[in-house]
């Protein structure tokens, strides 16, 4: 039968064992199915291998046992080192339970020896190679996923996935915006293909953005809005929950967050005091946000986390925090002093999700000091608070002098279920 697996043994008595092996699988008896199909004698036959690999797949399933899949994705990997004689249909059959496990797994790195056998065996598929790039920007190496992209490009130069990884890659990794425009628009083209993601047009409109051609930009963000890949034009976060109510600027009476804000406000100059104690601690912005200037950050919480023994340097600001578990909890977002020098911009971007709202507390030299969010523009004023909903476009301006010192505190959406507040992935 052409799709037999190789090296079935000649012996009746062993592959009786497998059939035997086969159906005490069937059975849920892991177990027993991984120890006949074990034997030392089974070595050199494929179906002994998958019978090992599924029952330690379907135990590690059943019991969510992680090393359990380890083992099964070793011992699918083992079997695929018989690829050679293994017919194109079970070699797939093979394969895409591998890379589900790897992929599963999150250990991205593992499914490259997959894919490299697989673009060995159908070296016309471009999907092949699109995937091993995006299990090497998965694993964050960028560098790896350029030289897969070089050749994929090489063979499919309109590829319109690989155009748009390729954008992103120089975009992120090299910062060669003009070059990267081109390579999203032509993968974006009429907005058709497998390549219309709404993170492909974000990073189409930020590299636009970043080149200072905004009215391009807009276009841009018109065109994800209407193919619904944005909330709007001017919200942009990618990691949505989409009935929440959307507004650039909120009133913080009409939240749930007056008394926080208040306990804030009579608190100012303690908060201002404990930002100022820690002024060592406080790490430069990195995600290149600032097109001139100094910014820097002190956070106290991460994703619903205090960072460890923070809250010392900072009790009063802490426990007023912690009084508002919407906002010690929240997390999708963080609370952090903010300390921007004077001449600073901060060029026009948006948050990762619109599940936040984001308070601030000015605290120091807030004169000439300006923030834009959607189309209207405000000021800080020390011992006052303010909230947005930074999933909207926003830009900041400190045109005056001294340290401006703002103290951040983002909440949960106020349209947010309790549900939703426990288990929406943070951020
Ligand atoms: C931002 O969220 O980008 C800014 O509001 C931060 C800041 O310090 O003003
Ligand atoms: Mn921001």
């Amino acid at each position: 039968i052409e799709d037999d697996w190789p090296g079935e043994p000649s012996d009746q008595y062993w592959r009786q064992q497998l059939d035997q092996a086969e159906e005490e699988l069937r059975q849920g008896e892991w177990s027993a199915a991984s120890k006949r199909a074990g034997a030392t004698q089974l070595a050199g036959s494929a179906r002994a291998r998958w019978l090992l690999a599924r029952a330690a797949d379907a135990e590690a399933e059943a019991r969510r046992d992680n090393r359990l899949l380890t083992r099964a994705i070793t011992a699918y990997l083992d079997l695929l080192k018989m690829n050679e004689r293994l017919t194109d249909h079970k070699l797939l059959q093979v394969a895409h339970r591998t890379l589900d496990r790897i992929r599963f797994r999150g250990n991205y790195l593992s499914a490259e020896p997959v894919y490299r056998l697989l673009i060995r065996r159908f070296p016309d598929v471009p999907g092949y190679y699109n995937n091993l790039t995006i299990s090497f920007l998965m694993a964050n190496r960028a560098d790896l996923a350029e030289q897969v992209l070089k050749d994929t490009l090489k063979k499919w130069p309109d590829d319109r996935v690989a155009l748009a990884h390729h954008g992103f890659v120089l975009k992120t990794r090299h910062n060669r915006l003009e070059e990267a425009v081109e390579a999203f628009q032509k993968a974006l083209q009429n907005d058709t293909g497998p390549a219309t993601e709404s993170r492909f047009y974000y990073h189409l409109g930020d590299s636009l953005l970043l080149l200072g051609r905004y009215a391009e930009a807009h276009e841009v963000h018109k065109r994800g809005a209407a193919m619904g890949y944005f909330l709007s034009p001017s919200q942009r976060s990618l990691y949505n929950v989409d009935r929440l109510k959307s507004r650039p600027w909120w009133n913080i009476e009409q939240t749930p967050y007056t008394k926080l804000a208040r306990a804030l406000e009579r608190s100012w100059k303690e908060i201002l005091k404990e930002g100022e104690a820690a002024k060592a601690l406080y790490e430069k912005e990195k995600e290149g946000l600032k097109e001139r200037g100094e910014w820097s950050q002190l956070d106290l919480f991460v994703r619903g986390q205090e960072i460890p023994n923070r809250c010392k340097r900072a009790p009063v600001t802490c426990s007023i925090v912690r009084s508002e578990v919407a906002a010690s909890g929240c997390r999708r977002g963080q609370v952090k002093f903010s300390a921007m020098e004077a001449g600073t911009h901060v060029r026009p971007h948006v948050g990762p999700t619109n599940c936040r709202l984001r308070m601030h507390l000015g605290l120091s030299n807030t004169k000439d000091t300006y923030i834009r969010v959607d189309k209207e523009t405000r000021q800080w004023q020390v011992g006052k608070t303010f909230m947005f909903d930074d999933s909207f476009e926003h830009e900041v301006w400190h045109n005056g002098t001294g340290t401006r010192l703002v103290l951040i505190v983002d909440v949960w959406h106020p349209d947010l279920t309790p549900a939703e507040r426990r288990s929406l992935p943070p951020i």
